[in-house]
């Protein structure tokens, strides 16, 4: 079950406009980010959560979708992120927040696929545009962006080929493609 879990959490990146996400949705999510581990458990994270338009599409203002997608601008109006989950750090508790928000982004994200939902993890963020539209206090630093919605669209993992290539790619059928290296060739015997 947990494997089945692992490989349908892709990064969506188009979703279903009709299926809204309430705060409690958001508010469970974040529920499982705090039980999950934390470096000295100083626990220094906090969450700005949105779910309504006008604050979701100043998030989405911020963003910067799929790199190697040159001809992509990003999700279209009508299959944007239903909502936002903003990973802050608390610098009054902590200056450095080591992988502690990679572990609560990824127990959000399984979280919210075993829903049925799904998401993508961004670190490309217009930081200072943020925190003004957001009003995030300097005291919190922005980590990570998490949009949710139900996906819209089929992403198949593939392995990388010989060349090495890791770029993922889209079909013209619309289906994305993410290149996984093989287990022999990143494990160290
Ligand atoms: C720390 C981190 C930052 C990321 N930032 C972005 C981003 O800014 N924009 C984006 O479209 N995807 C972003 N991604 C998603 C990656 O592109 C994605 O994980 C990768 O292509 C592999 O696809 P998969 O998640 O389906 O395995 C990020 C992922 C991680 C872990």
């Amino acid at each position: 079950m947990l494997d089945e879990l692992v490989k349908g959490n892709r990064s969506y990146r188009r979703f279903h406009p009709e299926t809204a996400l309430t705060l409690e949705t958001l508010k469970g999510l974040v529920n499982l980010a705090r039980l999950s581990a934390s470096a000295a458990n100083l626990q220094p994270l906090k969450y700005f959560l949105s779910a309504e338009p006008q604050s979701n599409a100043a998030i989405f203002s911020c963003l910067a979708w799929a790199g190697y997608l040159k001809d992509w601008p990003g999700p279209a109006e009508g299959e944007r992120p239903a909502a936002y989950i903003v990973i802050l750090g608390d610098t009054g508790i902590s200056k450095n927040f080591g992988c502690d928000h990679g572990i609560a982004a990824q127990s959000i994200l399984l979280g919210a696929r075993a829903q049925g939902l799904g998401g993508c993890m961004l670190g490309s963020i217009q930081r200072d545009r943020l925190r003004e539209l957001l009003q995030i206090p300097e005291q919190l630093d922005i980590l990570l962006v998490i949009a949710l919605g139900r996906p819209k669209e089929t992403v198949v993992l593939e392995e990388v080929g010989p060349g090495g290539d890791i770029k993922y790619w889209r079909g013209p059928d619309g289906i994305h493609h993410v290149p996984k290296r093989r287990l022999e060739d990143i494990i160290l015997t």
